[in-house]
């Protein structure tokens, strides 16, 4: 055990780049979005000041519309594509043109109830607060300009489950770049590990897309050829919403949008059954442009009871499902069922277990007193971990580390959740 501490602990000190923790070193180079929430989270059980600073540098780069971006390109790197130069963003801070999950309000919730330098947290509240709000402003306002309830994503990796099987349908009709490119994800890591060069071709595709549109959202909404309603980020917005709402409660903060959050929220709660799928008893993503659900099994719908947006009948359902779920391959939760046809155990977001998903899942589970599938997913993840160490993500089957190597949001959730 006091290895496994350790070993999490160095590995987050490894990462650090000087107030910004990388994902890991080559792989992953600069600081992410949703990774660095996470590691705030690691920083957290030692180092509480390093913790807000990780957030403080998150903020550094926000937008003026409040978009807080996937990727800040804080420092150069020639170890990964595609760089600065490529999403072509003119801001302060160098960075892509899409956000990330936004487990941030959330996980700043949680440190502030859990940090005890209580001083040092209601200063970093009082700083970072106004900028919460705003990033949640700009999901709604930016991403729901119709005011459906349901946010829409242009890009999978906007998604941060990047190659999901759940994409393929609604990717296939965006049109491939036409230009030559070297990747450098394929030299850090096995190929078979990693999305294939289709998705990349069109991953770029909506790169340069919202370069030639000048990141204007309007004409961004009415031509991207990929949107969707993304289950995980509508989730997890849903529930990072509700924290920020307590959070602004906690620490008497009054502002003049917690009326809009509010409205926001309510109307989430009326519309999501939209992503329900009677037939199937299931919840999906919704292709936007065609109106389809895309039906295929991931376990990004779970977290729908993480957000707290199931019924008492579609929880039961969701908790037997999950259930039969776990049985189907050796370790669990993978990310796509294993009896899916599109199931494939070693390659990224297309059936690995990720620990980070399956804490949020669990935390899920666990709201609605299913106890028991929470902690065959907590008790596989320490499984995992003492068996391969601290990977990007495992192989649901063998148990085998995959992807990165000494990754932070793995080693933060052995060191926030269980160690
Ligand atoms: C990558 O480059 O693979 C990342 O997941 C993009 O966020």
């Amino acid at each position: 055990q006091k290895q496994l501490i350790d070993t999490a602990k160095q590995t987050l000190i490894n990462n650090d780049l000087g107030g910004y923790t990388v994902p890991t070193h080559g792989l992953y180079p600069f600081q992410w979005n949703w990774d660095s929430a996470i590691t705030a989270l690691g920083w957290m059980t030692f180092d509480e000041e390093r913790a807000w600073q990780e957030i403080e540098l998150l903020f550094s780069g926000q937008w003026d519309n409040g978009m807080i971006p996937h990727v800040l390109f804080h420092k150069e790197s020639d170890t990964y594509f595609p760089g600065p130069d490529v999403w072509g963003s003119d801001k302060k801070v160098k960075s892509t043109s899409i956000s990330q999950p936004p487990v941030l309000a959330s996980v700043m919730n949680i440190m502030f109830d859990q940090c005890k330098d209580r001083a040092l947290a209601a200063q970093k509240m009082a700083e970072f607060m106004p900028k919460l709000i705003a990033y949640h402003l700009w999901w709604y306002r930016e991403r729901d300009p119709k005011n459906t309830g349901l946010v829409v994503s242009y890009h999978p990796w906007e998604s941060g489950m990047d190659n999901s099987p759940a994409w393929d349908e609604a990717l296939a009709a965006v049109p491939p770049v036409t230009w030559d490119y070297q990747r450098c994800d394929t030299t850090h890591i096995n190929a078979s590990e990693r999305p294939h060069k289709k998705e990349y071709d069109r991953f770029l595709y909506l790169v340069e897309f919202f370069k030639n549109n000048h990141f204007d959202s309007d004409l961004i909404y009415e031509n991207c050829p990929y949107k969707v309603n993304d289950i995980g980020i509508v989730s997890i917005l849903h529930r990072a919403s509700k924290d920020l709402l307590a959070l602004c409660d906690k620490t008497n903060i009054s502002h003049p949008s917690i009326t809009e959050l509010n409205d926001a929220v309510a109307l989430t709660e009326t519309t999501i059954n939209g992503l329900w799928c009677e037939q199937d008893q299931y919840f999906y993503n919704r292709n936007v442009i065609t109106g389809e659900l895309c039906k295929v099994k991931t376990s990004a719908s779970q977290l729908i009871l993480y957000a707290g947006l199931a019924n008492k009948l579609q929880a039961d359902i969701l908790n037997a499902d999950a259930l039969a779920w776990t049985q189907a391959s050796t370790f669990s939760m993978s990310s796509t069922h294993p009896k899916s046809p599109l199931y494939e155990p070693q390659r990224y977001w297309r059936g690995p277990i990720w620990l980070h998903i399956n804490w949020m899942i669990a935390i899920g589970f666990d709201d609605y007193q299913f106890t028991d599938i929470a902690k065959c997913m907590k008790d596989d993840a320490i499984a995992l971990v003492n068996q391969s160490g601290y990977y990007e993500y495992f192989h649901a089957d063998s148990g085998a580390g995959c992807g990165g190597k000494e990754f932070s949001w793995t080693a933060a959730i052995a060191l926030y959740w269980w160690l």
